[in-house]
């Protein structure tokens, strides 16, 4: 429907343990999981989908570990809108995250391996699920 929104998350290296957990809490929000894949990153889509950090200090770093393991990588979608907002509440903050949040409780104290990526607005998480999921974007050319 016209209110519907999605989003991309990556569950980081280290962290699919608590797939289950993680996945109860989105669908919690109402969201279903339409799109998963597990997979190790390979460079071509570190730099699509960090690309806004290419340049951060941090860069080098958060490459090596998120290239470290498996990530699963999912297409959250709910027919609600704000669900990035509700996922982003749910996730908590990069730094410090609060008590109750995935990053808090499942998370290892450290700013890098912060258990979960998910997309922080519409516009990023329509540019990153293309880079990741292209297959769901292949008809909207054919239907025009
Ligand atoms: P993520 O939501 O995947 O987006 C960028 C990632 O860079 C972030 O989570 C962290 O894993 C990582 N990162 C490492 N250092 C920093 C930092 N100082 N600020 C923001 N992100 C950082």
């Amino acid at each position: 429907g016209v209110n519907m929104e999605r989003s991309l998350l990556i569950i980081k290296p280290g962290f699919l343990k608590y797939e289950k957990q993680i996945k109860n809490r989105i669908k919690k929000l109402g969201a279903k999981i339409t799109h998963e894949k597990k997979m190790v990153l390979d460079d071509v889509l570190i730099t699509k989908h960090y690309a806004e950090h290419l340049q951060k200090d941090f860069f080098p770093e958060l490459k090596k570990y998120m290239q470290s393991g498996e990530v699963l990588v999912m297409c959250a979608e709910r027919e609600k809108d704000g669900l990035i907002a509700d996922i982003r509440k749910i996730v908590g903050a990069t730094k410090n995250p609060e008590k109750g949040t995935i990053r808090h409780d499942f998370g290892i104290g450290r700013i890098t391996e912060n258990v979960i990526h998910a997309s922080d607005s519409v516009m990023s998480a329509e540019r990153e699920l293309n880079i990741f999921f292209p297959e769901m974007f292949q008809n909207a050319e054919k239907t025009k």
